[in-house]
Protein backbone atom coordinates (compact mmCIF):
# COMPACT_ATOMS: atom_id res chain seq x y z
CA UNK A 1 0.00 0.00 0.00
CA UNK A 2 1.28 3.59 -1.11
CA UNK A 3 1.31 6.10 1.75
CA UNK A 4 0.85 9.71 0.03
CA UNK A 5 1.17 12.80 2.72
CA UNK A 6 -1.26 15.51 0.33
CA UNK A 7 -1.29 19.05 2.11
CA UNK A 8 -5.02 21.18 1.43
CA UNK A 9 -6.85 18.46 1.83
CA UNK A 10 -9.30 20.42 3.77
CA UNK A 11 -11.19 21.23 0.67
CA UNK A 12 -11.61 21.99 -2.97
CA UNK A 13 -9.33 20.20 -5.39
CA UNK A 14 -7.44 18.80 -2.19
CA UNK A 15 -10.15 17.03 -0.47
CA UNK A 16 -11.39 15.37 -3.49
CA UNK A 17 -8.30 14.17 -4.45
CA UNK A 18 -7.37 12.53 -1.17
CA UNK A 19 -11.18 10.74 -1.98
CA UNK A 20 -9.78 9.66 -4.91
CA UNK A 21 -6.33 8.47 -3.94
CA UNK A 22 -8.57 6.45 -1.04
CA UNK A 23 -10.50 4.67 -3.64
CA UNK A 24 -7.01 3.70 -5.19
CA UNK A 25 -5.94 1.82 -2.41
CA UNK A 26 -3.56 4.23 -0.96
CA UNK A 27 -2.86 5.18 2.92
CA UNK A 28 -3.16 9.20 2.65
CA UNK A 29 -2.13 11.73 5.42
CA UNK A 30 -3.85 14.95 5.09
CA UNK A 31 -2.67 18.24 6.08
CA UNK A 32 -4.52 21.29 6.28
CA UNK A 33 -5.37 24.51 9.02
CA UNK A 34 -9.07 23.54 9.59
CA UNK A 35 -9.46 20.59 11.84
CA UNK A 36 -13.36 20.97 11.56
CA UNK A 37 -13.16 20.73 7.89
CA UNK A 38 -10.55 17.65 8.14
CA UNK A 39 -13.07 15.89 10.06
CA UNK A 40 -15.88 16.59 7.84
CA UNK A 41 -13.06 14.70 5.26
CA UNK A 42 -12.17 11.79 7.95
CA UNK A 43 -16.74 11.07 8.12
CA UNK A 44 -17.42 11.30 4.16
CA UNK A 45 -14.15 8.81 3.20
CA UNK A 46 -14.81 6.49 6.62
CA UNK A 47 -11.67 4.84 5.57
CA UNK A 48 -8.78 2.90 8.34
CA UNK A 49 -6.26 4.53 5.37
CA UNK A 50 -7.10 8.16 6.34
CA UNK A 51 -4.73 9.79 8.40
CA UNK A 52 -5.93 13.83 9.21
CA UNK A 53 -3.36 16.09 10.65
CA UNK A 54 -4.73 19.96 11.46
CA UNK A 55 -1.48 22.09 10.75
CA UNK A 56 -0.30 25.19 9.84
CA UNK A 57 2.62 24.73 7.13
CA UNK A 58 3.66 28.09 7.91
CA UNK A 59 4.41 26.96 11.04
CA UNK A 60 7.55 25.04 12.12
CA UNK A 61 6.27 23.70 15.18
CA UNK A 62 3.23 22.30 13.12
CA UNK A 63 5.51 20.90 10.56
CA UNK A 64 7.05 18.53 13.45
CA UNK A 65 3.69 16.98 13.64
CA UNK A 66 3.30 15.81 10.30
CA UNK A 67 7.08 14.69 10.79
CA UNK A 68 6.11 13.20 14.26
CA UNK A 69 3.68 11.08 12.60
CA UNK A 70 5.52 9.92 9.25
CA UNK A 71 8.54 8.71 11.61
CA UNK A 72 6.47 6.11 13.05
CA UNK A 73 5.23 5.06 8.92
CA UNK A 74 6.98 2.73 6.40
CA UNK A 75 8.28 6.05 5.15
CA UNK A 76 6.44 7.38 1.79
CA UNK A 77 5.52 7.21 -1.04
CA UNK A 78 4.01 10.54 -2.69
CA UNK A 79 4.44 14.14 -1.44
CA UNK A 80 1.32 15.80 -2.90
CA UNK A 81 2.14 20.14 -2.13
CA UNK A 82 -1.39 21.12 -2.68
CA UNK A 83 -2.11 23.65 -0.05
CA UNK A 84 -2.17 27.51 -1.49
CA UNK A 85 -3.50 30.64 -1.27
CA UNK A 86 -4.04 33.92 -3.83
CA UNK A 87 -4.56 37.40 -3.47
CA UNK A 88 -5.77 39.23 -6.74
CA UNK A 89 -4.21 42.84 -6.05
CA UNK A 90 -2.69 45.04 -8.02
CA UNK A 91 0.82 45.18 -7.87
CA UNK A 92 1.15 48.66 -6.39
CA UNK A 93 -1.19 48.09 -3.88
CA UNK A 94 0.12 44.59 -2.72
CA UNK A 95 1.58 45.21 0.51
CA UNK A 96 5.47 43.28 1.52
CA UNK A 97 3.87 41.22 3.96
CA UNK A 98 1.05 39.97 1.52
CA UNK A 99 3.72 39.37 -0.96
CA UNK A 100 5.55 36.85 2.38
CA UNK A 101 1.85 35.63 2.95
CA UNK A 102 1.67 34.35 -0.52
CA UNK A 103 5.34 33.20 -0.47
CA UNK A 104 5.10 31.49 2.57
CA UNK A 105 2.31 28.89 1.63
CA UNK A 106 2.56 28.57 -2.11
CA UNK A 107 6.60 28.59 -2.06
CA UNK A 108 8.45 28.38 1.44
CA UNK A 109 6.00 25.88 2.96
CA UNK A 110 6.68 23.04 0.07
CA UNK A 111 10.74 23.81 0.67
CA UNK A 112 10.24 23.24 4.45
CA UNK A 113 7.84 20.36 4.20
CA UNK A 114 9.84 18.76 1.54
CA UNK A 115 12.99 19.76 3.53
CA UNK A 116 11.72 17.50 6.54
CA UNK A 117 10.05 14.67 4.73
CA UNK A 118 13.16 13.99 2.33
CA UNK A 119 14.85 11.82 4.47
CA UNK A 120 11.07 9.41 4.70
CA UNK A 121 10.94 9.67 1.17
CA UNK A 122 10.78 6.07 -0.42
CA UNK A 123 12.96 4.98 -3.32
CA UNK A 124 10.66 5.70 -6.36
CA UNK A 125 8.64 7.98 -4.65
CA UNK A 126 7.00 11.33 -6.45
CA UNK A 127 6.80 14.90 -5.10
CA UNK A 128 3.71 16.94 -7.44
CA UNK A 129 4.28 20.37 -6.57
CA UNK A 130 0.59 21.85 -7.52
CA UNK A 131 1.32 25.17 -9.60
CA UNK A 132 -0.68 27.10 -12.02
CA UNK A 133 -0.82 28.63 -15.51
CA UNK A 134 0.02 31.77 -14.19
CA UNK A 135 3.25 30.25 -12.95
CA UNK A 136 4.00 29.11 -16.09
CA UNK A 137 6.25 30.64 -18.86
CA UNK A 138 5.12 31.97 -21.61
CA UNK A 139 1.18 31.76 -20.29
CA UNK A 140 -1.37 34.71 -20.57
CA UNK A 141 -0.90 36.98 -17.11
CA UNK A 142 -3.69 38.62 -15.80
CA UNK A 143 -3.21 41.76 -13.67
CA UNK A 144 -3.44 41.31 -10.06
CA UNK A 145 -1.49 38.00 -9.89
CA UNK A 146 1.84 38.94 -9.51
CA UNK A 147 2.79 37.84 -6.30
CA UNK A 148 0.88 34.64 -6.46
CA UNK A 149 2.26 33.81 -10.19
CA UNK A 150 5.76 34.29 -9.13
CA UNK A 151 5.48 32.23 -6.16
CA UNK A 152 4.22 29.49 -8.52
CA UNK A 153 6.41 30.16 -11.14
CA UNK A 154 9.57 29.69 -8.87
CA UNK A 155 8.05 26.49 -7.40
CA UNK A 156 8.28 25.25 -10.66
CA UNK A 157 11.71 25.91 -11.27
CA UNK A 158 12.20 24.29 -7.56
CA UNK A 159 10.65 21.25 -9.05
CA UNK A 160 13.41 21.31 -11.95
CA UNK A 161 15.93 21.76 -9.89
CA UNK A 162 15.17 19.08 -6.68
CA UNK A 163 14.57 16.40 -9.76
CA UNK A 164 18.23 16.94 -10.74
CA UNK A 165 19.45 17.30 -6.79
CA UNK A 166 17.02 14.27 -6.00
CA UNK A 167 17.78 11.18 -9.05
CA UNK A 168 20.20 9.67 -6.94
CA UNK A 169 17.71 9.08 -4.34
CA UNK A 170 15.55 7.68 -7.29
CA UNK A 171 13.02 10.31 -5.97
CA UNK A 172 11.29 12.55 -8.68
CA UNK A 173 9.64 15.83 -8.60
CA UNK A 174 6.88 17.36 -11.42
CA UNK A 175 5.24 20.55 -11.01
CA UNK A 176 1.38 20.71 -12.66
CA UNK A 177 0.48 23.95 -13.16
CA UNK A 178 -3.26 24.07 -12.78
CA UNK A 179 -5.68 26.00 -15.33
CA UNK A 180 -8.96 27.22 -13.69
CA UNK A 181 -10.87 24.53 -11.58
CA UNK A 182 -14.31 25.53 -9.71
CA UNK A 183 -13.34 26.32 -6.02
CA UNK A 184 -13.94 28.41 -3.78
CA UNK A 185 -10.62 29.45 -4.14
CA UNK A 186 -11.12 30.46 -7.98
CA UNK A 187 -14.72 31.64 -6.92
CA UNK A 188 -12.84 34.94 -4.36
CA UNK A 189 -10.69 35.62 -6.64
CA UNK A 190 -12.68 35.61 -9.67
CA UNK A 191 -16.06 36.07 -8.46
CA UNK A 192 -18.85 34.87 -11.18
CA UNK A 193 -16.23 33.36 -13.57
CA UNK A 194 -17.39 29.37 -14.30
CA UNK A 195 -14.00 27.04 -14.88
CA UNK A 196 -14.64 24.39 -17.19
CA UNK A 197 -13.29 21.75 -14.77
CA UNK A 198 -14.56 20.64 -11.52
CA UNK A 199 -12.58 20.00 -8.43
CA UNK A 200 -13.25 15.81 -8.79
CA UNK A 201 -12.08 16.00 -11.78
CA UNK A 202 -8.82 17.55 -11.62
CA UNK A 203 -8.58 15.15 -8.31
CA UNK A 204 -8.98 12.24 -10.87
CA UNK A 205 -5.93 13.36 -12.55
CA UNK A 206 -3.64 14.32 -9.71
CA UNK A 207 -4.16 11.26 -8.06
CA UNK A 208 -3.21 9.37 -11.18
CA UNK A 209 0.22 11.34 -11.48
CA UNK A 210 0.92 10.65 -8.24
CA UNK A 211 1.13 7.12 -8.96
CA UNK A 212 1.99 6.80 -12.49
CA UNK A 213 3.52 10.24 -13.71
CA UNK A 214 6.79 9.71 -12.59
CA UNK A 215 7.06 6.55 -14.50
CA UNK A 216 7.06 8.84 -17.77
CA UNK A 217 8.69 12.06 -16.66
CA UNK A 218 11.04 13.73 -14.20
CA UNK A 219 11.88 17.46 -13.70
CA UNK A 220 8.47 18.35 -15.56
CA UNK A 221 6.65 21.91 -15.10
CA UNK A 222 3.41 20.46 -16.70
CA UNK A 223 0.47 23.15 -18.20
CA UNK A 224 -2.99 20.79 -16.68
CA UNK A 225 -5.24 23.25 -18.62
CA UNK A 226 -7.99 24.29 -20.89
CA UNK A 227 -7.17 27.95 -20.43
CA UNK A 228 -5.85 30.02 -18.18
CA UNK A 229 -7.17 32.59 -16.40
CA UNK A 230 -4.77 32.26 -13.08
N1 LIG B 1 -8.81 26.43 -8.32
C1 LIG B 1 -8.09 26.83 -9.34
O1 LIG B 1 -8.61 27.33 -10.36
C2 LIG B 1 -6.59 26.67 -9.31
C3 LIG B 1 -5.87 27.00 -10.47
C4 LIG B 1 -4.49 26.87 -10.45
C5 LIG B 1 -3.85 26.39 -9.34
N2 LIG B 1 -4.58 26.08 -8.23
C6 LIG B 1 -3.84 25.58 -7.07
O2 LIG B 1 -4.42 24.37 -6.62
C7 LIG B 1 -4.22 24.24 -5.21
C8 LIG B 1 -5.55 23.95 -4.54
O3 LIG B 1 -6.41 25.06 -4.77
P1 LIG B 1 -7.99 25.07 -4.53
O4 LIG B 1 -8.56 25.84 -5.65
O5 LIG B 1 -8.45 23.72 -4.20
O6 LIG B 1 -8.03 26.05 -3.27
P2 LIG B 1 -8.88 26.02 -1.91
O7 LIG B 1 -10.21 25.40 -2.13
O8 LIG B 1 -8.80 27.41 -1.38
O9 LIG B 1 -8.00 25.03 -0.99
C9 LIG B 1 -6.75 25.43 -0.51
C10 LIG B 1 -6.29 24.40 0.50
O10 LIG B 1 -5.03 24.84 1.05
C11 LIG B 1 -5.12 24.78 2.46
N3 LIG B 1 -4.23 25.78 3.08
C12 LIG B 1 -4.18 27.11 2.82
N4 LIG B 1 -3.28 27.71 3.62
C13 LIG B 1 -2.75 26.73 4.39
C14 LIG B 1 -1.76 26.72 5.43
N5 LIG B 1 -1.14 27.83 5.84
N6 LIG B 1 -1.46 25.53 6.01
C15 LIG B 1 -2.08 24.39 5.64
N7 LIG B 1 -3.00 24.33 4.65
C16 LIG B 1 -3.33 25.49 4.05
C17 LIG B 1 -6.60 25.06 2.77
O11 LIG B 1 -6.99 24.52 4.01
P3 LIG B 1 -7.21 25.35 5.38
O12 LIG B 1 -7.84 26.64 5.02
O13 LIG B 1 -8.07 24.42 6.19
O14 LIG B 1 -5.83 25.48 5.93
C18 LIG B 1 -7.26 24.25 1.67
O15 LIG B 1 -7.37 22.90 2.03
C19 LIG B 1 -3.57 25.54 -4.74
O16 LIG B 1 -2.17 25.37 -4.64
C20 LIG B 1 -3.89 26.51 -5.87
O17 LIG B 1 -2.97 27.56 -5.94
C21 LIG B 1 -5.93 26.20 -8.18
Amino acid sequence: MKTIVLTGASKGIGYQTALKLLESGCKVIAVARSAEKLEELKSKASSPHLKIIPADLTNKDDIQKILKYVADTNGIDGLINNAGALINKPFSETATDEWQFIFDINLFAPVNLINHLKPYLNRGSHIVNIGSMGGFQGSDKFPGLAAYSSAKGALGVLSECLSTEFSSDDISVNCLCLGAVQTNMLQKAFPGYQAPVQPKEMATYISDFVLNGHKFMNGKILPVALNNPE
